[in-house]
């Protein structure tokens, strides 16, 4: 990743290859805040209307870029849009820099004058240096994203005076480590990233202090009654895995449960997919991913909360070991489930995942999965479902994810699904709803049979997890790392209030 250092130095005399200023709009035309604004004196009065002839509006996600001959010390300015000048929020900042940083090429440094009024802001900006900065390169032969690589970037702030602003950028290069880890695995196709060599990274990770991983194989899952996992795995040639992570602070003030769901390749298995949803479904990973990475940030960043983390690793493909849809699986808690459709496969490994995450008796327990495509149809590509047994949780979720730039609604568990869940006329449990409507409700309302008594929320991510279409703001092609950002900050929050989360 870029290296960022925060300066409070004059934009005009910095020595970066690029100079990015933040231009936003007024009912006046255009203007530039911040340290950007001694960037438009020095080149004169004819700054804005030369914008504006280079069809710059000032709109967010929109670049322009003038070479300075001389004006300033950098070569290049690039003049990035803040949208409405009222309304320049953290994200509208990550999102400028993350799309000032994707269009840089062929320049080992640049400097940001983007305006910021806290250590939000400042924490926002450096996000977006090196979330945008992402680029998997790890297939391609000729290492195209050198081009776009930044060694150093300078993120210019009066704020950079202040002690407490350096604590802002650890931060963002926690979170943001992270979620570039996620994304990552994510995109790494699928024969390369089996279950166990899934679990083999994790394990293979430079673990912070007070964090310890622990591997559960194919012969343990059976030692530990885990029919959901094994179900879904026992059609592939690579046996699934179950991965703890245990961080365990001094002085805890709240233990944190995580799960994720983290189906390697999702074929759908016996009822295979249509090709056209198979070409994305390394993906379903996502949530495993998620939680991993969140629970090693938060570990690193030394949250005073304990996290048991579960990922459940289990790959599902069509074979004759397969399971069918008839057959009946049981879960750890040695509830019966009768499978219906075993492309429905992920509530069935997050089952054994929440059953074990219950029984430490933590504060309460989330769960992040690629779960339904009925999500994406209610909430579009861009916004996680939060469904919980918690209104206070269920709420709280949305609103910390709206703080660090995520997007998530809540969404209900009615007592239709309820009944409908526990409509099997052979097991105790229903694996799959018997109508085509409610899909996301449905699995929830299953979920939850796992974590009776318990504080729980899961997270949808279906739709956020993988960006299928072109890079917008800090978020590029393929995987997002979608959840991890919440997450951290979730834990973060837990700290601050000492509480429970509501
Ligand atoms: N992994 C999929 C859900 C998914 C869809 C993730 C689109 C990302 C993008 C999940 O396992 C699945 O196949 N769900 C089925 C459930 C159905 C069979 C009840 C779905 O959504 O069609
Ligand atoms: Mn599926
Ligand atoms: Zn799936």
């Amino acid at each position: 990743m870029t290296t960022i250092n925060l300066r409070a130095a004059n934009a005009t005399g910095t020595r970066a290859d690029v100079l990015v200023i933040g231009v936003a709009t007024t009912s006046d035309g255009l203007v530039v805040p911040g340290p950007g604004t001694a960037v438009a004196a020095a080149f004169g009065r004819g700054f804005e209307p030369t914008l504006s002839s280079l069809g710059f509006s000032g709109k967010q996600g929109e670049v322009a870029k003038l070479p300075s001959v001389g004006v300033v010390k950098s070569s290049l300015v690039i003049a990035v849009g803040l949208g409405d000048e009222e309304a320049v929020t953290p994200e509208a900042l990550r999102r400028a820099a993350g799309v000032a940083v994707r269009s840089i090429r062929n320049s080992s440094s640049a400097a940001f004058a983007l305006p910021s009024t806290d250590e939000r802001d400042v924490q926002a900006i450096c996000e977006g240096v090196l979330l945008g900065g992402y680029d998997f390169g790890t297939y391609k032969s000729e290492d195209e994203s050198a081009a776009h690589r930044i060694e150093t970037a300078t993120v210019l702030t009066d704020l950079a005076r202040n002690k407490g602003v350096k604590h802002s950028l650890s931060k963002a290069v926690a979170v943001s480590e992270a979620v570039n880890r996620a994304r990552d695995w994510i995109n790494t196709p699928p024969g390369d990233l089996t279950p166990a060599l899934f679990a083999d990274a994790v394990a293979a990770l430079d673990a912070p202090s007070r964090v310890k991983v622990t591997v559960w194989d194919e012969p343990r899952l059976r030692k530990e009654k885990c029919g959901g996992i094994l179900g879904v795995g026992q059609g592939s040639q690579n046996p699934p895995r179950l991965v703890q992570i245990t961080y365990k602070p001094r002085k805890p003030v709240s233990h944190l449960a995580l799960v994720g769901k983290g189906i390697t390749y999702d074929s759908g298995g016996i009822t295979l997919k249509p090709a056209a949803g198979l070409m994305t479904m390394k993906c379903d990973m996502s949530g495993a991913a998620a939680v991993i990475a969140a629970t090693f940030a938060a570990a690193a960043l030394e949250l005073p909360v304990q996290i048991t983390c579960w990922a459940a690793m289990a790959e599902n493909m069509p074979s004759g070991t397969a399971t069918r849809p008839g057959d009946v699986l049981r879960i750890r808690n040695g509830a019966t489930v009768e499978v219906h459709n075993t492309d429905a496969e992920g509530r069935l490994v997050l089952a054994d995942a929440l059953c074990l995450a219950a029984e430490d008796e933590p504060d309460m327990i989330v769960d992040v999965a690629t779960l339904t495509g009925a999500c994406v149809v209610a909430l579009g590509t861009r916004t996680a479902g939060v469904l919980s047994n918690d209104d206070n949780l269920r709420d709280a979720l949305p609103a910390t994810a709206q703080r660090v730039g995520e997007s998530m609604w809540p969404l209900p568990i009615t007592e239709e699904m309820k009944a409908k869940v526990r409509s099997s006329s052979i097991a105790d449990l229903r694996q799959h709803n018997p109508e085509p409507y409610g899909g996301t409700l449905f699995a929830a309302s299953f979920l939850r049979e796992f974590v009776e008594g318990h504080r729980w929320a899961h997270i949808d991510i279906a739709g956020p997890a993988f960006n299928d279409g072109e890079p917008h703001g800090y978020t590029p092609k393929g995987g997002t790392g979608a959840g991890v950002r919440t997450l951290v900050h979730f834990a973060e929050s837990l700290a601050e209030s000492g509480a429970s989360g509501s």
